[in-house]
């Protein structure tokens, strides 16, 4: 699950993605479909090791909500097919932090009545967003926290959070698409890709 720094990637060519996005790419770094086959997995692990609890889903939005929604789709597949039947709620927050593409200081949280037990993440960055998060989860005193990320970043920082379930282990580099945004733009794009200079200046703010 490590993508090495000096992995190219995948040619654009292909895929299809959206055409508003033509030249504002530079390579895709890791398919849709492979996104979802680990996600898969990452739902086999996680029912494995919540054994007969009930759980409670705190998706983070905005990014999260492809990944959440995924996981929670497969955790649901695989307790029919088990004939385990874990109960799941789902509870949704919102956080923002980010500006063009550097983590600000500033970090708002809005909603999420039930903060407890398992949230879904799109990416672990710096480490601090989720964090914060956690320090206002805990206050809640819930059984069982996990963490589920789909990316952890390599990044040198020291204070690195590691998500209980991660999907891939990234180098440091500024990634969009499966929900991932630059200034709100590339949710719509299906596979996670570089942005080239080109898209970044586009769409600065
Ligand atoms: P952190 O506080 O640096 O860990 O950043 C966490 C949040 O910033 C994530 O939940 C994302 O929403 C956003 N973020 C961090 N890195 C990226 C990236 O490469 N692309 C898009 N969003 C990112
Ligand atoms: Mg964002």
């Amino acid at each position: 699950t490590q993508i090495s720094d000096n992995w190219p990637g995948y040619s654009l060519d292909l895929f299809t993605y959206p055409q508003h996005y033509y030249g504002d790419l530079e390579y895709v770094l890791i398919p849709h479909g492979i996104i979802v086959d680990r996600t898969e997995r990452l739902a086999k692990d996680i029912m494995q090791d919540i054994g007969d609890n009930d759980i409670v889903v705190l998706c983070v939005l905005k990014g999260g909500y492809k990944f959440c929604a995924d996981l929670v789709e497969h955790i649901k597949n695989l307790s029919r097919n088990s004939e385990r039947f874990i109960s799941m709620k789902v509870d949704f927050v919102r956080l923002k932090s980010y500006h063009n593409d550097q983590s600000m200081q500033d970090m708002q949280i809005m909603g999420g009545d039930d903060l407890s037990k398992l949230t879904g993440k799109d990416i672990v960055g710096t480490g601090r967003t989720m964090k914060v998060l956690l320090n206002n989860i805990e206050k809640y005193k819930p059984k069982m926290i996990k963490v589920a990320s789909l990316l952890v970043k390599r990044t040198s920082r020291p204070d690195g959070y590691r998500p209980d379930y991660y999907g891939f282990e990234i180098p440091d580099l500024f990634v969009v698409g499966y929900a991932l945004d630059y200034n709100e733009y590339f949710r719509d794009l299906n596979h996670i890709c570089v942005i080239n200079d080109h898209g970044k200046a586009k769409y600065r703010v």
